[in-house]
């Protein structure tokens, strides 16, 4: 065993490691995380996750410790040790009967691998994850990481696990690498980048399930003995259920219950799975799919899984939520539009679907500007023959017919307004009814001999080779450098299936789900480096791909197709659990909503947007006067309180999906001074004499000031009896309070 100390590990105090006791201690701002060495054999075993410990030595916690199950003394029945060891990082084949991160088929066709403990090192700062998107250090102490390599001496294979916490936030986050060292190339079939175990401590598992126009709503289930979790099939984090797992105490609230929750930073296929065994111990497993994942890793060669986030609150959920908030805006998102006020557009989708032409354009950027809208986005149907969406993705020129002159006049004239310029693409698609599917057929996923399954009339491309890939790269690139484009909203309307690749032989075909992914990462990869003060906002038929991987390339992404500002209410609560308010692109769009038909106040429309990137997808040119005037302030307030919005702290009040009847959330400014309150009265109740929200995050020393009614409010009160929102009139109503310190 070789346990060496670094320089680093001496200058900070975040991670510490205790020579005599082997044992590693991770601190956070307000939580511990330990594990080590049980005295033996050299296995790695979790101890304890919880709020922070001065204590160090907590083996007792593993339950190994009184000798039964400790394989030494207990030879004969060693497998009475594996399946119950809170195993630090659990593999397959060896007797741990509970569900497993590691899985590796070796030349004999067998799975067993079991780690032990060889070396390890820490170090300040972070290294970045080849390939992959994941949470960097942004300035000298703020990071600090600890690697350790496990080995199996019979695979000849070495597992890196790194762990890294931040000096200002409650997150830890984790990845996993494999090597080969062996002289056999060997397969791996399952490889997760987090397992962690836990006793159970009467937890429920908390999801955001959802569907098209109903993403990241939130779940609770019960956390019953056996398996219960969520995944994507799809090759893409999906809308349907979310790379996001967390075990809460019952009847978790805001401020009080504990939560033990984990994200994963990827964009495809992925599991997420809590198991509660026989012992009632649990344990937790978050990261790429099993399904259809084969890697082969030859001599020398390693993988690199993607990143997990973990974040343990003992104050209830709003100590989690800011805990995300904080790791993704100051160690995820990279764009440069990440602390500034992004342009108001206008987004023609919605207004005028795919019947647009530039003067229909410029007619729509006319009315806007006038109401101080900043930017036209030209949506969908502007190439090829893309009258409709049956046909032309793939073809990226510009259908001259609608946009005579092309690009570079449409956004002259735009520009010429004062208006900047946008597009939408989806550079990952192509219809079969396109010259770039006539000229290569084999370019999209297909399973030769086999009809494939079209969604939305289109087929995936296969980026996974080179040509394909860089036939995209250049389309996109020939497009944004052939005018004045300051903006792209990059689509992805289907799921994956039918995989087969012509670029790998049979044996790999379980890589190009994957290898899809890192693909798609290196695309947009280049995207921002070729175009570095771009906006990029990522978009998958509304929120399909809306996930931590993405955020590291474009700091925002469309949250759902559904405008319609009820059902924004649920969409915005579950996104805005782990992902800041900044990230979320939000629209006004016009009544009755076209998801869902229904009518909501045009004001409260925009008090819904105003807690996202905020902008308008309508047609402009058919504003009432009244709605004209409302759009100049809307704006003004978007102005206004935007700063606020994108860096404060943002604590959800009340859940509409809790209550049914009203929905309220606040962000405050870091330095305490204001304080925005949303309130949202969905459903009127009759006869009600208005309702006290008691806000939260507040240091009850201070007072403020309600901006309106000019009445000066303890904060020990607005904590702790709350501030008055009286009865409204009709159902989606709404009401921004405004509260600045005195
Ligand atoms: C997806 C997007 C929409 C719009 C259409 C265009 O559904 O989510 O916002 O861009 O594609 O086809």
């Amino acid at each position: 065993m070789n346990i060496t100390k670094t320089k680093s590990e001496r200058g900070l105090n975040m991670i510490k490691y205790d020579d005599k006791l082997k044992i590693f201690k991770l601190d956070t701002i307000n939580t511990s995380y330990i594990f080590g060495l049980d005295d033996e054999a050299g296995y790695l075993c979790h101890y304890y996750y919880g709020k922070k410990l001065e204590s160090v030595d907590v083996r007792y916690l593993s339950r190994l410790y009184d000798g039964k199950y400790l394989p030494g003394v207990n030879a004969r029945d060693k497998n009475g040790f594996s399946d119950v060891a809170p195993f630090e990082f659990s593999t397959g084949g060896i007797g741990d009967f509970r569900p497993h991160a590691l899985e590796i088929v070796d030349k004999n066709g067998s799975i067993a691998c079991e780690l032990f403990y060889d070396s390890h090192r820490i170090y300040e700062g972070k290294e970045a994850l080849t390939g992959l998107p994941a949470t960097f250090s942004n300035k000298k102490g703020d990071v600090q990481t600890l690697e350790i390599t496990l080995k199996d001496k019979i695979l000849k294979l070495a597992v890196k696990l790194s762990y890294s916490v931040f000096s200002d936030t409650d997150a830890i986050v984790r990845s996993v690498k494999v090597i080969n060292e062996g002289s056999d190339s060997v397969n791996i079939t399952k490889i997760m980048s987090l397992s962690l175990d836990l006793d159970n401590e009467d937890f429920d598992l908390l999801s955001l399930h959802g569907s098209w126009g109903r993403e990241r709503t939130m779940e609770y289930r019960d956390l019953g003995h056996g398996f219960t979790g969520v995944s994507s099939q799809r090759g893409v984090s999906s809308h349907q259920e979310h790379p996001f797992i967390a075990l809460t105490s019952k009847n978790i609230t805001q401020t009080e219950g504990s939560v033990y929750a984990f994200n994963l930073v990827y964009s495809g296929s992925f599991e997420a799975v809590a198991h509660r065994n026989q012992f009632d111990l649990v344990r937790v497993l978050l990261g790429i799919s099993p399904y259809n994942f084969k890697w082969e890793l030859k001599p020398g060669d390693e993988f690199i899984a993607p990143e997990a986030v973990m974040v343990h609150s003992f104050k209830g959920l709003s100590a989690m939520t800011t805990a995300f908030h904080e790791l993704y805006r100051n160690h995820l998102i990279r764009s440069p539009y990440l602390h500034k006020k992004r342009p108001v557009l206008i987004n023609n989708w919605e207004g005028t679907y795919f019947d647009f032409d530039t003067e229909k354009l410029v007619n729509i950027a006319k009315e806007a500007a006038k109401g101080g809208i900043e930017m036209l986005v030209m949506d969908d149907g502007w190439f090829g023959n893309r009258f409709d969406d049956n046909r032309a993705l793939g073809d990226w020129k510009v259908n001259e017919e609608k946009l005579p002159g092309g690009l570079k006049e449409l956004v002259r004239r735009v520009n010429d307004l004062g208006l900047k310029f946008g597009i939408w693409m989806e550079p990952e698609m192509v219809n079969p009814d396109s010259d770039l599917y006539r000229a290569h057929p084999d370019w999209a996923f297909e399973i030769p001999g086999r009809d494939p399954s079209l969604s939305r009339n289109q087929l995936v491309l296969d980026i996974t080779r080179q040509e394909v890939f860089d036939y995209v790269w250049n389309c996109v690139e020939s497009t944004l450098k052939s005018a004045n484009i300051e903006y792209l909203k990059w689509d992805m309307n289907r799921a994956l299936c039918d995989i087969y690749s012509a670029g790998l032989p049979a044996d790999r075909q379980g890589e190009i789900m994957h290898r899809y992914v890192l693909s798609v990462y290196k695309l947009q990869e280049k995207l921002i480096t070729t175009f570095p003060e771009f906006l990029l906002e990522n978009c998958s038929s509304g929120g399909g791909r809306f996930d931590p991987g993405m955020l590291y390339y474009s700091p925002q992404i469309w949250t759902s197709d559904n405008t319609d500002a009820g059902a924004r209410l649920l969409i915005q609560e579950g996104t805005a659990l782990i992902y800041p308010l900044s990230t979320m692109g939000a629209h006004v769009s016009v009544c009755p909503n076209h998801a869902m038909g229904r009518n909501t106040p045009f004001e409260t429309r925009g008090n819904v947007a105003l807690a996202g990137t905020f902008g308008y997808e309508l047609d402009t040119t058919k504003f009432t006067d009244e709605e004209r005037e409302m759009v100049k302030e809307q704006v003004k307030t978007y102005h206004k309180y935007n700063d606020l919005v994108r860096e404060g702290d943002y604590y959800r009040l009340a859940s509409l999906r809790e209550n049914g009847v009203y929905d309220a959330w606040m962000v405050k400014s870091k330095d305490d001074k204001e304080i925005l309150v949303t309130f949202v009265l969905a459903n009127k109740v009759c006869n009600v004499k208005g309702r006290k929200i008691k806000l939260l995050g507040l240091n009850e020393a201070y007072k403020y000031v309600d901006e309106e009614t000019k009445v000066v409010y303890g904060a020990d009160v607005l904590s702790n009896a709350g501030i008055l929102i009286s009865d409204m009139w009709g159902d989606y109503q709404s009401k921004l309070i405004h509260l600045t310190k005195v």
